[in-house]
């Protein structure tokens, strides 16, 4: 089967890398949802809100947690950076609080929580490295979400440590950063080096990039899971779950196959 893409989808997906060099191109199409029961207020993006759910029901205590911040529209960040900026001045807020159409906040994509307490900071809330904060954090990967701030990538991804902030990139691509220890910054240009003929192998996934053109055709081998993501930079990334009809038939013991 053959798909076609066009440059527009280049800017959407989950593996999306949005910051202040690659802003988000339009206000996001993305079908949005509640995924905590008590927070009707707090969207995300569909697929990325059912996975924080299914996160949750297996914690050991989710009632711990609750969400701070998750979908905005670019009115709502231009908001939080213009009260930041007077609250709490240019340094402090250019390190917190991504400029607008850079948030990832945008996309629906990206969740911010904290451990109940009495006082919630809205910009740094506290989700501390012990309990069940850390167990949802050890969890994360395996649903797709990675803590997408670290304090050893500052330089790299511009923003400071932010322990709250997560963001759903998908499976496998959120266990094989964390892995690998790369931000999504890097871990977009280092898919760059694989392709459809040398495609990068993990568990049942072969994962490649694609670049973009006026338009795009991507082959997906028969019986295959596919999924493909723009990267908002300049291209797509393919992963293929699960083998090729080729790679059974080498793999044939009974000496029947043909290839
Ligand atoms: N706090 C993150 C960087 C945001 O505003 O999107
Ligand atoms: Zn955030």
């Amino acid at each position: 089967m053959r798909l076609f893409f066009t440059k527009e989808n280049i800017h959407e997906g989950s593996l999306i890398l949005v910051n202040r060099n690659y802003p988000l191109q339009k206000e996001s199409g993305n079908v949005l949802c509640a995924p905590l029961e008590t927070q009707q207020e707090i969207r995300m993006e569909e697929t990325a809100g059912k996975n924080l759910y299914r996160l949750f029901v297996n914690l050991a205590d989710s009632s711990q947690i609750a969400g701070v911040s998750g979908y905005r529209t670019k009115h709502e960040q231009v908001q939080i950076f213009e009260d930041s900026l007077k609250e709490n001045g240019k340094e402090f807020t250019e390190t917190y609080v991504a400029f607008p159409d850079c948030s990832e906040h945008q996309t629906g994509l990206a969740i911010d929580l904290v451990k109940k307490s009495e006082e919630i900071d809205f910009i740094c809330p506290d989700f501390p490295r012990e309990g069940v904060c850390q167990q949802f954090r050890e969890q994360a990967a395996e649903y797709g979400f990675i803590e997408r701030y670290p304090k050893e990538k500052e330089a790299v991804t511009g923003i400071g440590e932010e322990p709250w902030h997560f963001r759903y990139v998908g499976t496998p691509h959120a266990q094989i950063m964390r892995e690998k220890g790369m931000v999504l910054e890097e871990y977009t240009e280092w898919l760059k080096q694989f392709s459809r003929e040398k495609p990068f192998r993990w568990k049942e996934n072969r994962i490649y990039y694609v670049r973009g053109q006026e338009e795009t055709g991507i082959s997906i081998p028969d019986n295959t899971e596919y999924h493909i993501s723009g990267n908002n930079v300049d291209g797509f990334v393919v992963t293929l779950t699960g083998e090729t009809n080729e790679k059974r038939a080498g793999k044939c013991k009974t000496g029947k196959c043909k290839n």
